[in-house]
C-alpha cells in the first residue's frame, strides 16, 4: 500500500500545492497528440462506482489509462452489488484479483475511509465521493481550474490567497461544498456559503467560512469566483423549498445576476447542471464560465492523484512523466 487519497481535510497547503503541480506536468502531457505516458504500467485500478455518475466515472477511467494502468470499472447495477453484496466481499474480492488501486464512490459518508481501514484490501483508496461528505478530486480540480484562471501557464507553485469563493446551492448536501471548504481554506482563499436556510447544515457556523442567505447581497461584494451547486433532489425526501421558480428567483445564477458581475469573474460548477434551475443555461456557455474547463482538468487532476496514491511520490521528474516513452 502507498497512500490513499480520501478527504481534503487532511491536505497542508504544501502538499496541495504539490500536488496540483504534478497535475500541471500531467496536463502539459495532455496536448500530444498522444497522450498515454508509461508511468503506471503493470498496475490495476478499479473503480467502483456504488452510486451514479458519468463525468466522474469517465474521467478517472481515462486518467488512470492515460498512465498505462489496466483499469476496470465497475457500477452497481450489473454487478453483484445489486445482489447484495456488500463493501466487504466486494474488496476482498478485488484484493484477490490483485488492484493496485480502488477508486471509490459509496452514498454511505466514511465508506472510503472506512476501506482504507479495513485490511480488505492493500490498495490504495482514492475516494471519489462519499454521501454527503467528501468529494476531494472534484475539490482539487476546482482549485487546479481557479489557479488556471488566475495565473495562466505559469500557475505552478501558487497558492490561492486572498481569493474569494462564494459557493451557492445545496450546501447540506454537497460533498463538492464540504471538500472544497477544507482544500481553498488551507490554500489561503476565502470561502463563502450562500443558501436558503433549510439547505444550510447545522453546525456551519463552525466552518472557516462566512454564510449568508441573501445571494445578492453576497454577489454585491463582487467575489472572484461564483461556484453554484446541484439541487440533490435524489437526496431529498422533504420539500426543501416551496417550488423550483422561487429556488431559481432567489438563488439561480441568472443572465440578469451574471452580467452585474465584472467580466474577470469565474463561474464554476461541478455538473450535472440543472440549466435553468441554479444557473441559466446562457451563463453556464459565457466565456466566463469555467465549467468545461473544470471537465478537461479533472482528467490531469486525476491523473497526479493515481500517481500518488500508487507511487507513493509528487515528483514525476524521474523521467517518468516527461521523459522517454512518452511520446511527442
Ligand atoms: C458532484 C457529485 O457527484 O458530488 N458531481 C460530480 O462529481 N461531478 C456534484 C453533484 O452531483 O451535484
Amino acid at each position: 500500500m502507498t497512500g490513499h487519497l480520501l478527504s481534503t481535510r487532511d491536505l497542508g497547503r504544501d502538499e496541495a500545492i504539490a500536488l496540483l503541480d504534478t497535475a500541471e506536468d500531467m496536463s502539459s502531457t495532455q496536448r500530444r497528440s498522444v497522450k498515454k505516458l508509461p508511468t503506471l504500467r503493470g498496475r490495476t485500478v478499479v473503480n467502483c462506482f456504488f452510486e451514479d455518475s458519468t463525468r466522474t466515472r469517465i474521467s478517472f477511467e481515462l486518467a488512470a489509462k492515460r498512465l498505462s494502468a489496466d483499469v476496470v470499472t465497475f457500477t452497481a447495477r450489473g454487478s453483484s452489488v445489486s445482489k447484495g453484496e456488500g463493501l466487504q466481499d466486494t474488496a476482498q474480492t478485488l484484493q484477490a484479483m490483485g488492484a493496485d488501486g480502488i477508486v471509490l464512490r459509496h452514498p454511505a459518508s466514511g465508506a472510503a475511509a472506512v476501506l482504507a481501514a479495513s485490511g480488505w484490501t492493500h490498495a490504495g483508496v482514492v475516494n471519489a465521493g462519499d454521501g454527503t461528505h467528501e468529494h476531494p478530486t472534484q475539490a482539487l480540480l476546482d482549485a487546479f481550474t481557479i489557479r488556471r484562471r488566475l495565473h495562466g501557464e505559469a500557475a505552478r507553485g501558487h497558492d490561492l490567497a486572498g481569493v474569494r469563493v462564494l459557493i451557492v446551492g445545496d450546501i447540506l448536501h454537497s460533498r463538492v461544498a464540504r471538500s472544497n471548504l477544507w482544500l481553498l481554506t488551507a490554500l489561503g482563499a476565502e470561502v463563502g456559503f450562500v443558501a436558503p436556510p433549510t439547505l444550510l447544515p447545522t453546525g456551519i457556523g463552525r466552518w472557516p467560512a462566512t454564510v449568508a442567505t441573501d445571494f445578492d447581497t453576497a454577489l454585491g461584494a463582487r467575489p472572484d469566483v461564483v461556484m453554484m451547486l446541484r439541487v440533490q433532489r435524489e437526496r431529498m425526501a422533504d420539500a426543501f423549498f416551496p417550488s423550483v421558480r422561487e429556488y431559481a428567483a432567489l438563488y439561480g445564477l441568472s443572465e440578469a445576476r451574471a452580467a452585474a458581475l465584472p467580466e474577470r469573474t469565474v463561474i464554476m460548477h461541478p455538473g450535472p447542471m440543472n440549466r435553468g434551475l441554479e444557473i441559466a443555461g446562457a451563463v453556464a456557455d459565457s466565456a466566463r464560465s469555467a465549467v468545461l474547463e473544470q471537465v478537461e482538468h479533472g482528467i490531469a487532476v486525476r491523473m497526479a492523484v493515481l500517481y500518488r496514491v500508487l507511487t507513493g511520490s509528487d515528483d514525476p521528474a524521474s523521467g517518468a512523466v516527461t521523459g522517454a516513452g512518452a511520446s511527442a
